[in-house]
C-alpha cells in the first residue's frame, strides 16, 4: 500500500504556548498521564500532550540508560522484533539496545536469510511473526504506509522505525528532546529544517511534532527538493539559505538520499555543498547560541562541513544517545501500561 506522503498531511493547530512539560511522573515514577495508543506509527497520530508525555518519559530513561543493569526490568518477559527491511545502523541498534535495557527479549530479523527473498509477502511475513507471540514489532519498510498495513494484520503494538518518505516518528522525539535538553523549551523557538526535504520522513515528522508545539518551522531547499504543499506544513519556506538562517534556534540539516535518486535533481553535489551545505559563513546568520542537528547518516562535505559537523555547536552525537531514551520510553509506553517510567 503506497499512501500519499505529503499532501495527506494538515497543518497542526497552534497549540498553548506554554505547555513544555505537563505529563511529569509522581510517585513512585508512576506518569498520571497513561499513553493509549497502541502502535506508534507517526507524529500526526499524536495530540500535544501524547508528544508531552513521550518526551518527559524519554527525560526519565536518560538516567535508566546510562546506567542499564536493573533488577526487575519492567520489560522481562516481553518479546520484541526488530523487522528492517531497509538498511539502517543507528536506528535498528538503537531500538536492539532499547528493549535489551529494559529487559526484553530482542529478536533482528536477519533479512538477508529470510523467506521475504523466497517471495513471501509482507503481510505473511507479518502473519507468521505475531503467530509467535512478541509483544511489539518494529518496522522499517521502504514504502510509505507499509508499517501501518502490518499494523493491521497483528495483534501486538508496532512500532514505525520509517517507512518510505512518509514518517519516522522516534526520530522527531529524539530530536524534540535534544532541542528541549539544549533550550530548555521548545514552543516558540525558530527550527530551520534544510535540505533534502521532499524525500525525508524526518522532516515530515519533525513538521508535524514541532508545529504541534507551535514551534516556527522553517523550510529551507533548493525549489525540486521542495514537495508541493511545503507552505501549508511550515511557518516559512526558503530557496536562499543565507536568508533562512537569520536569527534561527536550531538548524537541522538532512541529508540527500542518494538512494531516492535525489542527486539526479541537483547539478552537482559541489554545487549543491556550495548552495545549501551547510558552513560556518552560512552559520553565522544563525543566532549564536543555535545548535546544529543532522539524524545522520551524514554525507560530509555534501550537506555539511565536517568541521561544522563535529563543532562545539554540533550535538549530533547527544541526538544518538537520546534516540535510545526514546525507544526506551516508547517500548514502555506501548508495553507497559499500568505502572511506568522508572526514575
Ligand atoms: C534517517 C532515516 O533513515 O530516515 N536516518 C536515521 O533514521 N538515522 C535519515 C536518513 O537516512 O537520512
Amino acid at each position: 500500500m503506497q499512501i500519499r506522503v505529503w499532501s495527506k498531511m494538515a497543518k497542526q493547530p497552534q497549540a498553548n504556548p506554554s505547555t513544555s512539560r505537563s505529563s511529569q511522573p509522581g510517585e513512585h515514577g508512576v506518569f498520571s498521564v497513561a499513553f493509549s495508543h497502541r502502535h506508534l506509527l507517526s507524529i500526526s497520530q499524536l495530540d500535544q500532550n501524547d508528544i508531552v508525555n513521550l518526551l518527559d518519559r524519554a527525560q526519565a530513561m536518560v538516567p535508566v540508560s546510562r546506567q542499564p543493569r536493573q533488577d526487575h526490568p519492567p520489560l522481562a518477559g516481553k518479546t520484541q522484533i526488530n523487522l528492517f527491511f531497509e538498511n539502517s545502523t543507528r536506528t535498528q541498534a538503537s531500538f536492539e539496545i532499547a528493549g535489551k535495557r529494559l529487559g526484553a527479549l530482542v529478536v533482528n530479523m536477519a533479512l538477508k536469510t529470510s523467506s521475504i527473498n523466497k517471495g513471501e509477502t509482507l503481510i505473511d511475513t507479518a502473519v507468521t511473526l505475531n503467530a509467535m507471540q512478541p509483544d511489539v514489532i518494529v518496522v522499517r519498510h521502504a514504502s510509505a504506509g507499509a508499517v501501518e498495513l502490518l499494523s493491521q494484520k497483528t495483534s501486538c503494538s508496532v512500532i514505525n522505525a520509517g517507512d518510505g518518505a512518509h514518517e519516522h516518528p522516534t526520530q522527531a522525539l529524539l530530536d524534540a528532546l535534544t532541542i528541549r535538553r539544549h533550550k530548555g523549551r521548545i514552543s516558540g523557538l525558530t527550527v530551520a529544517i534544510c535540505g533534502d526535504v521532499v524525500n525525508s520522513r524526518v522532516a515530515r515528522s519533525n513538521l508535524a511534532l514541532l508545529g504541534a508545539l507551535n514551534v516556527r518551522t522553517r523550510v529551507i531547499a533548493p525549489r525540486q527538493l521542495l514537495p508541493a504543499g511545503i507552505e501549508q506544513l511550515c511557518s516559512e519556506v526558503f530557496t536562499d539559505m543565507n536568508e533562512g538562517l537569520k536569527g534561527v534556534d536550531v538548524v537541522m540539516m538532512l541529508r540527500l538520499q542518494k538512494e531516492r535518486s535525489s542527486n539526479a535533481l541537483v547539478p552537482s553535489e559541489r554545487e549543491y555543498y556550495h548552495f545549501y551545505g551547510l558552513n560556518e559563513q552560512k552559520l553565522k546568520n544563525a543566532k549564536p547560541d543555535a545548535i546544529i542537528m543532522h539524524p545522520g547518516p551524514m554525507n560530509r562535505g555534501v550537506e555539511i562541513d565536517p568541521e561544522i559537523a563535529d563543532s562545539e555547536r554540533s550535538v549530533i552525537t547527544e541526538q544518538v544517545e537520546m534516540g535510545v531514551a526514546v525507544r526506551m520510553a516508547v517500548l514502555d509506553a506501548l508495553l507497559n501500561k499500568n505502572t511506568k517510567a522508572m526514575q
